[in-house]
Formats: C-alpha cells, structure tokens, sequence
C-alpha cells in the first residue's frame, strides 16, 4: 500500500488491489498542500468530522470522480441532501468497501459543519481504522485530545499497525500527550500530522519523535513531508 501525506489531516491511502482513500480532503485551502483538487481521483473520502479543515473539499472531489462520501450519520444526511452518495456509519461501527474494513472509532473533540453560512450541528466527531486487504490495520485519529480508550479500544482490540496522529496543540493533542497516545496504541509505525499547516499549531516532528522513542525505542516515527509518499 501507499500513503501520501497532503499536508493537515489529509491522507491519500493506495490500497494494494488499487482503492483509493482520501481522508479529510482539505485541499484548496490548505497551505501545506502541494497538490490540486483535479489531481485526486478517489474512490472513497472519509471525513472525520465537519470543520473545514477536515471536509475541505470533499463535495467537490466526489462531485468530479464519483467517490463514495464515508463519515458519521449526521454528515452523511448533509452529503445526500446536497445530491451526494453518501454512506453514514457511527462510533463502533465498521463497513466495508471492495476489500478494505472501515471501523469508525471515538474521538474527543467537537463536530459541526462550520463553513455554511449558518453553522448546522454535524455529530461526534470520529476517527477510522481501515483494515487493508492484507490484514495491515491504519488507525487515522482525525482531531483529537488524549483519551484512554486509545488503549483499550484502540490499542488492545484493533491494535493498528500504523497510527496518525495529531500533534499540533490547541485544538488536538500536543507532542507530548501524542507520544503518550502512541505508546497506548502500540502501533509500530506513527505519522504525526495536524502540525505546521498553520504558525498556530507549528511543532518540531523531530521533538515530537525523540519523545516517542524515549518511550519505546523500537517504534518508528515516520516524518513526511507534504506531498511525501509512504510505501510498504
Ligand atoms: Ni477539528
Ligand atoms: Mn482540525
């Protein structure tokens, strides 16, 4: 599989049998993002939750390629009134798209539809692990703060091969309560992300990996840049 880092939240997971996901499509707005809404074809965008800088793009990039809109039932009552194919799920809940799992799993932090004109309530606010057709598990944290169901769920019942996790501070978790996420979850490769897109939340990934690895040497801390691809 592959995984490209647009910059933020946004991710582009390449499956191994060729599906596309698009998580948290923030695109045209985002200043880290090197790439345009015209280059992404997904099969499949998952949103973790309303604010703008998660569903981004989403409508417009379905709307041009057809993608299936993924996200809690509350966006996807949003999608399908604006004309979308939609599939709603809820916390705890899993579907299944060609040969990929996706289990919709908690996430502490709120979730509207913020860039309407009149902000309309958009349900919890969520994170996905998607189980690849291989058994490899990606644990995609959207927005949070630390929780200790990141452990117990998480870590213990999914335990994800790799994690991305937010690290930029004031309105998700900072370094800090990151590196602790990562050594509850267990995974043995984390991606920071939600960092330097904005100077509000700048971070030093490299800070943010010597914390990890005081904790657990063997984890691997993978760094990426905007538009960087991930292989395995
Ligand atoms: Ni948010
Ligand atoms: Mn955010």
């Amino acid at each position: 599989m592959n995984i490209r880092w647009l910059g933020h939240s946004a991710f582009e997971i390449k499956s191994d049998e060729g599906l596309k996901i698009l998580v948290d499509p923030f695109i045209s707005n985002n200043p880290a993002c090197t790439v345009a809404v015209e280059d992404l074809h997904p099969d499949l965008i998952c949103v973790t939750h309303g604010h703008a800088d998660h569903f981004g793009d989403a409508m417009e990039i379905a709307d041009r390629s057809g993608a299936l809109l993924i996200g809690n039932h509350e966006l996807s009552i949003f999608f399908a009134r604006q004309g979308m194919e939609s599939r709603g799920m809820n916390i705890g809940g899993s579907s299944t798209v060609q040969n990929v799992k996706i289990t919709m799993v908690d996430a502490t932090h709120s979730s509207d539809i913020d860039f309407m004109e009149e902000i309309a309530a958009g349900g919890s606010a969520c994170g996905f692990i998607f189980e690849m057709e291989g058994g490899k598990k990606i644990y995609h944290a959207g927005d949070t703060g630390l929780f200790g169901d990141m452990k117990t769920i998480i870590g213990d019942i999914y335990k994800p091969d790799i994690a991305m996790l937010p690290i930029g501070d004031r309105f998700t978790m900072a370094p800090h309560e990151a590196a602790i996420a990562a050594e509850w979850i267990g995974s043995t490769k984390i991606m920071p992300m939600h960092y330097n897109t904005f100077p509000i939340i700048e971070q030093d990934p490299e800070y943010f990996k010597n914390l990890v690895q005081n904790r657990m040497e063997d984890t691997e801390v993978i760094i990426l840049n905007p538009g960087q691809t991930y292989k395995e």
